[in-house]
């Protein structure tokens, strides 16, 4: 018998490390989430704030969350597009599991599976539920839409998001790579390591196989959130 309790806590006591060594993985700034590393559903992080900087008419109070860093980070980069004579708006910032399951879900129904598969994440797949990312636009240009990437603002944004630690995470011409249609509007917080990544010309995606010493086509990639934490990245 007490040789079971001991079993039985020295089981409850590494699910307790698996938890935590997932959750500080989860909560890293270089977590990599996409169509092959999806959040669980439950994921919600606890520290949202809101970001202090313009938001474009209607946007939900809901939709305005980020993590501090990030937050902080996107506040700055507000000031200096502003010291530039660049006025950025931002329009959706953390969604949850269920908030991208109505996204999903809605938008499927209004558009086409075949538009949904590149423009919009299923839940757990989408970077906004781990609030390190926000769609900006500007004056006129806030349906997210490759419009934008014709405006000032994101000539502006292209040359200096990395500079506060952001990325314009889906480029032109990565579909392959990221999974994604080219959205000009989504940045993501990725801390130090933007710099790097800015540098690389690369993909978020092939960044992280470079990394990782891969070189296998970048989609039949799995890229567990727990095999992360095993490699040391982050
Ligand atoms: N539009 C991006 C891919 C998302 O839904 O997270
Ligand atoms: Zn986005």
């Amino acid at each position: 018998m007490k040789h079971r309790a001991c079993l039985m806590l020295i089981f409850l006591l590494m699910l307790t490390l698996l938890e935590s060594a997932s959750a500080e993985v989860i909560e890293s700034y270089a977590i990599l989430v996409n169509k092959t590393s999806a959040l669980p559903s439950d994921y919600e992080p606890s520290d949202l704030t809101r970001p202090d900087v313009k938001y474009a008419p209607g946007v939900a109070e809901s939709r305005k969350q980020m993590r501090p860093a990030a937050a902080r980070a996107l506040e700055e980069l507000f000031k200096a597009a502003a010291d530039d004579g660049i006025e950025l708006l931002a329009i959706s910032g953390y969604r949850s599991y269920w908030t991208q399951n109505d996204l999903y879900k809605r938008r499927l129904k209004e558009t086409s599976l075949e538009y949904v598969s590149v423009y919009v994440a299923k839940p757990g797949q989408s970077e906004h539920q781990t609030g390190l990312a926000m769609d900006l636009g500007c004056t006129g240009y806030t349906d997210l839409t490759e419009r934008f990437a014709e405006t000032p603002a994101y000539a502006w944004l292209s040359e200096h998001a990395h500079e506060y630690g952001f990325i314009i995470r889906y480029p032109k011409d990565g579909t392959a790579e990221t999974g994604y249609a080219y959205e000009p509007w989504h940045i993501r917080y990725l801390g130090d390591l933007a710099e790097d990544v800015y540098e690389s010309g690369l993909t978020l995606e092939a960044w992280y196989a470079r990394r990782l010493g891969e070189s296998r086509p970048l989609q039949s990639y799995e890229f567990p959130v727990t095999e992360l934490a095993l490699k040391g990245l982050g």
